[in-house]
């Protein structure tokens, strides 16, 4: 498996009872107020995408990576496809229970956020899934439009909608591996924020 070094996400989806799933997920990635995911077929996730567009993607820290692998063999779907089973997955209804994670309403769509997520990303169904690619392929591919972003307060810097990269810690899915970032060694010429000049090393002279 290609799994070069992603961010890890927790996808929200809302089950047909109207409560909230989460599927742990490693294959996000956004350019403007858009995001692409792959979700295999056969989880409750995609399952509760194509029957309900909304959803968020909370994106924990490198911190909280035992919260997110309690979750990994768990399923919201209740019938666990054999092929599950046999890997030792079960059916798990309430997963934030089961992650010690607690559940804020969304503003806009009608998955819950993970309050303890430094990093919420409110988000529905754009268009339709390829359902033919996904059948050959054996996993989905859905883009998302990004419609609300939440950040704690602790992560920012002060005053600003601003990331402050020295305090966000994104975990990381490294060849199967949790892992983190460390500190930043450099900034775009875009940044937006500037950088301790201590933290800029290895730059050319
Ligand atoms: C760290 C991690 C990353 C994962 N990445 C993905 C992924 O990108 N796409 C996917 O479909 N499943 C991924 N999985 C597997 C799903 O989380 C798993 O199939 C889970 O049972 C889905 O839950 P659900 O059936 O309730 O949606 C990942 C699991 C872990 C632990």
């Amino acid at each position: 498996m290609l799994y070069f070094g992603t961010p890890v996400a927790l996808l929200s989806t809302v089950n047909p009872d109207g409560s909230s799933n989460l599927s742990p997920n490693s294959s996000v990635w956004a350019l403007g107020d858009r995001l692409v995911i792959g979700l295999g077929l056969g989880g409750q996730g995609l399952e509760n995408l194509r029957r309900d567009g909304d959803c968020v993607v909370n994106l924990p820290s490198a911190a909280q990576w035992p919260q997110v692998e309690s979750l990994a063999r768990a399923t919201g779907r209740s019938e666990v496809p054999p092929r599950k089973r046999a890997m030792g997955y079960r059916h798990v209804a309430d997963k934030f229970a089961l992650a010690g994670l607690q559940r804020l309403p969304g503003e806009l769509v009608r998955a819950a956020r993970v309050l303890d997520c430094p990093l919420q990303i409110e988000a529905r169904l754009q268009g339709s899934l390829d359902e033919a690619g996904a059948t050959a392929r054996g996993f989905a591919i859905a883009e998302l439009q990004v419609l609300r972003v939440h950040a704690h307060e602790d992560i920012t810097h002060a005053g600003s909608h601003h990331i402050d990269t020295l305090r966000w810690q994104p975990l990381l899915y490294v060849f199967r591996h949790y892992c983190g970032t460390g500190t930043p060694r450099g900034a775009n010429f875009r940044a937006e924020t500037a950088l301790p000049p201590q933290q800029a090393t290895g730059a050319a002279a």
